[in-house]
């Protein structure tokens, strides 16, 4: 069987619940005022561990070496999503672990895209495609408690809620409590 890390990393396609186009794929220079803005977002700082001082040179260090870092790793991938047009709405990072059938899912939607059902597709695309293409077993979703809007995503994905992981994530020096969900190969049909 051919591994498919000694490939390329694939552009995926998808379709939202509204029949919109969504690509998936790796960053490039184009994408760096989406991801600064989305990156310095009040919410985005909120639920995520993006870092508070996030600027253009961080921006870039995102496409030139974080993104395709994962896959050079063979630690999963990570993607932009891009519109019908092209152009950037969103992130979504598909990480493994030590266990090589087990991954975890970040992301975040641009303000401007959000409520268009692209991190609902996008999040499907990239647990199937990892189930499918790399073999994982298990994806799973973790978010803070009460971020309400990312546990929809999940749902809307076909995630299956477990439960709360007590003291679950780091959060700036601190530990919250997490929402944790999955989505196994047998929930492939
Ligand atoms: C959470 C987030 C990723 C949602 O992205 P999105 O692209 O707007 O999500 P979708 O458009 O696919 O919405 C999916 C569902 O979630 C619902 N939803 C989205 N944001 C919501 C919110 N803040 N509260 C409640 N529901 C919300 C939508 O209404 C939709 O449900 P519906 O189709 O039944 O109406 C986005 O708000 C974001 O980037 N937030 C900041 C970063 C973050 O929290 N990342 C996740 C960390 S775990």
């Amino acid at each position: 069987m051919t591994d498919p890390y000694d490939r390329p990393q694939p552009v995926l396609r998808t379709t939202t619940d509204r029949g919109e186009p969504l690509t998936l794929r790796l960053p490039d220079a184009g994408d760096a005022p989406g991801i600064l803005a989305a990156c310095t977002d009040p919410e985005t700082l909120r639920w995520t561990t993006v870092p508070l001082d996030y600027d253009h040179e961080r921006a870039l260090g995102f496409i030139d070496e974080y993104a395709p870092g994962w896959w050079q790793r063979r630690q999963g991938a990570a993607f932009v999503l891009a519109d019908g047009d092209g152009g950037y709405v969103g992130q979504i990072d598909l990480r493994v672990g030590g266990d090589p059938e087990v991954a975890d899912v970040g992301f975040l939607t641009a303000p401007h895209a959000r409520g268009h059902g692209y991190m609902s597709a996008a999040l499907r695309a990239v647990t199937e495609w990892g189930i499918r293409e790399l073999g994982l077993s298990r994806v799973e979703w973790k978010a803070h408690v009460g971020n309400e809007g990312s546990r929809r995503v999940a749902e809307k994905a076909g995630f299956t809620y477990e439960g709360v992981l007590r003291n679950g994530c780091a959060h700036r020096g601190e530990r919250r409590d997490a929402w944790i969900a999955s989505f196994v190969r047998e929930d492939l049909s």
